[in-house]
């Protein structure tokens, strides 16, 4: 390692690597896409990115090994996740293979950044997907810039694997019932910036959304979505078409029953009815397990395991599904994917 970065100290901030992807689609088809050096996305002044939001992103990471392998976490899930979001804004879709090329292609071409093993940070990738050229009318656009960029993050949240406070919002939704909750897009992380900012300035890490027709039900965190554990040791976490479809939650719900032993459950979580979890926590890809200490919800402030210490579940997850993005656990067959590093 030649470069100077303080690897244990790493938040959750942008930096400009040197190389990042990118690729152009027109005419009805991609082009083969390069690793260029600028920085800058050159666009047209009325492309429907900029004025009606026909964008979407997407997030993961690459990760160092013991043996100084490097490997990403699920990003054929990231790519189908990325189609979906395409289809419900009108969007060019970027296939599976080609997003994977480009995810290696970037963590190859930035290879020195990715954090050593040991020091718990990782490399994450920021895929996005914009609607580009010379249209005005509310339409679909013609022609798309689909990029990757880098950068080496910590922790997301204060602490990382320490238990924060969170705060539910009663005048702000994220997504409508029928919106684009689901879909990683701009918009609806644009919708949480006013909610996010008064939580932040108040001392909460971040966010608890209700259901938007009811208000009833725990939807997600605005940078992650959430889940309980119960006193009998089941694992739950929100079902609802206006969330954002965790490929962690996933991965959770799945190391949750087949690896813990836990009954994972996918439903309702209302909202006064925190009591029936001994733990809680948020997940994905930034957050990664971010055990929850307490939430505030109107005047009552629900503390779950304890404020300090994590409880002895959330652990364990934690260590099962770092040790599988690290390398040291046996990964679920296709949950890793290796970088080519000749
Ligand atoms: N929910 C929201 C709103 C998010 O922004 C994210 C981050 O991607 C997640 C949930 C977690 O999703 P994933 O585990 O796929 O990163
Ligand atoms: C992620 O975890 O990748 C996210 O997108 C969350 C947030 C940083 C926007």
């Amino acid at each position: 390692m030649t470069i100077d970065i303080d690897w244990a100290n790493l938040g959750f901030d942008y930096m400009k690597l040197p190389y990042r992807f990118i690729a152009h689609f027109k005419d009805g088809k991609w082009n083969d896409g390069e690793i260029t050096e600028d920085a800058t996305l050159h666009l047209s002044e009325s492309s429907p990115a900029l004025h009606y939001g026909q964008q979407a992103f997407e997030g993961l990471k690459a990760y160092r090994t013991k043996n100084d392998e490097i490997q990403l976490f699920r990003p054929d899930q990231n790519a189908e996740r990325l189609q979906k979001t395409a289809r419900r804004l009108l969007m060019a879709e970027v296939p599976t293979d080609f997003f994977i090329h480009a995810a290696k292609a970037v963590v190859k071409a930035n290879l020195e950044y990715v954090p050593p093993y040991a020091s718990g940070g990782s490399l994450y990738l920021r895929p996005l997907l914009i609607g580009a050229g010379d249209i005005i009318g509310i339409q679909p656009a013609k022609e798309y810039i689909f990029t990757i960029f880098a950068m080496p993050v910590g922790n997301y949240f204060k602490g990382g694997l320490a238990p924060t406070k969170f705060i539910v919002s009663r005048d702000f939704d994220r997504a409508a019932p029928h919106g684009t909750g689901a879909a990683k897009v701009g918009g609806n992380y644009a919708a949480s910036l006013l909610p996010g900012y008064n939580a932040h300035e108040a001392g909460y890490s971040d966010v608890i959304y209700l259901d938007p027709a009811t208000h009833t039900k725990i939807e997600e965190v605005g940078s992650a979505n959430f889940f309980g554990i119960t006193k009998d040791h089941e694992f739950v976490t929100p079902l609802s078409p206006s969330i954002l479809p965790s490929i962690t939650k996933y991965s959770l719900l799945y190391l949750a029953e087949k690896r813990l032993g836990l009954k994972a459950i996918e439903g309702d979580v209302p909202i006064d009815d925190l009591d029936r979890f001994s733990e809680a926590g948020a997940c994905g890809t930034a957050a990664v397990i971010s055990p929850i200490g307490a939430i505030q919800n109107g005047a009552d402030y629900h503390v779950f395991y304890s404020e300090t210490e994590v409880g002895p579940i959330t652990h364990q997850l934690y260590n099962e599904l770092v040790g599988i993005q690290k390398g040291d656990v046996e990964a679920p067959e296709g949950w890793i994917y290796k970088v080519e590093l000749d």
